[in-house]
C-alpha cells in the first residue's frame, strides 16, 4: 500500500514533483542540525530526491511526503533508505519546524513502519540517530526501538536503534494512528 493514512495525516511516495518541498526541508538549518551533510543546496535536495525516486523502483520501499489532512499541508517526510553497513530497511523521518511537538512523527512512523512489516516483510528495520538529537531518541524510545549500537568516533556518536519485526508485532500499544 503505497498511500498510507493516519489520524491526521496522509503520506505517499516522494515523486520529482516534489523537489520545492524537499528544497525546503532538506535545505532548513533546524531540520539538518544533526545530520552529517547539514543543509543542502537546491543541487543537493534534487540528487536526493531522485534516489528515493529510485528505492521506490528498484524495492517497493522508500520515503513518503506527509501532508496535514485538515488543509493539506506538507509537513515532511517518513520512510526508509538504505544503510551502507546493513541490509535491512532504515528508517529516517523529517519534519518541518512548526509541526513538531505534537506527536505527528511517531504516529507517521507507526503506519509506516506497519506497512513496512506487513508488506516488505524485513526480519528488522534500523535506525541511526545523532547522540544529540534528544526529540529523535525519544521517538525511538516511544516505539519500542532497541539501542544496539553506539559508533563514538568520529564525534558525534551515532545510535545505531534497531526493531525486529517480532518485537513490532508483540509491542504494547502506545497511542493513535
Ligand atoms: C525528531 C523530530 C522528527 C521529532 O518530531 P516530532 O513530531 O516533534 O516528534 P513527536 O512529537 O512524535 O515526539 C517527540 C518526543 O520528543 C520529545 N522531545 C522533543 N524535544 C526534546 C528535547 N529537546 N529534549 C527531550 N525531549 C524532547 C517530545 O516531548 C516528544 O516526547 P513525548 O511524546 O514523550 O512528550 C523532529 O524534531 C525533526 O524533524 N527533526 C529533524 C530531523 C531529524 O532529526 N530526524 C531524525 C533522524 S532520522
Amino acid at each position: 500500500m503505497e498511500q498510507l493514512e493516519t489520524v491526521r495525516l496522509t503520506l505517499r511516495p516522494l515523486t520529482a514533483d516534489d523537489l520545492d518541498r524537499v528544497i525546503g526541508l532538506y535545505g532548513n538549518a533546524q531540520v539538518t542540525e544533526f545530520t552529517k551533510l547539514g543543509q543542502l543546496t537546491r543541487a543537493q535536495a534534487r540528487t536526493t530526491l531522485e534516489e528515493h525516486v529510485q528505492r521506490w523502483r528498484d524495492r517497493g520501499l522508500g520515503m513518503r511526503a506527509a501532508f496535514l489532512k485538515a488543509g493539506g499541508d506538507f509537513v515532511g517526510e517518513c520512510g526508509f533508505f538504505s544503510l551502507a553497513s546493513r541490509v535491512e530497511p532504515a528508517l529516517r523521518y523529517a519534519l518541518l519546524p512548526p509541526y513538531w511537538g505534537s506527536g505527528l512523527t511517531t504516529e507517521a512512523v507507526r503506519v509506516t513502519l506497519d506497512d513496512c512489516f506487513a508488506r516488505a516483510e524485513p526480519e528488522r528495520v534500523w535506525s541511526v540517530v545523532q547522540a544529540p538529537n534528544t526529540a529523535a531518541r525519544r521517538v525511538m524510545e516511544k516505539l519500542g526501538f532497541r539501542l544496539q549500537e553506539k559508533v563514538e568516533e568520529p564525534k558525534p556518536t551515532i545510535n545505531f536503534y534497531v526493531i525486529t519485526a517480532e518485537e513490532w508485532r508483540t509491542r504494547e500499544p502506545t497511542g493513535p494512528s
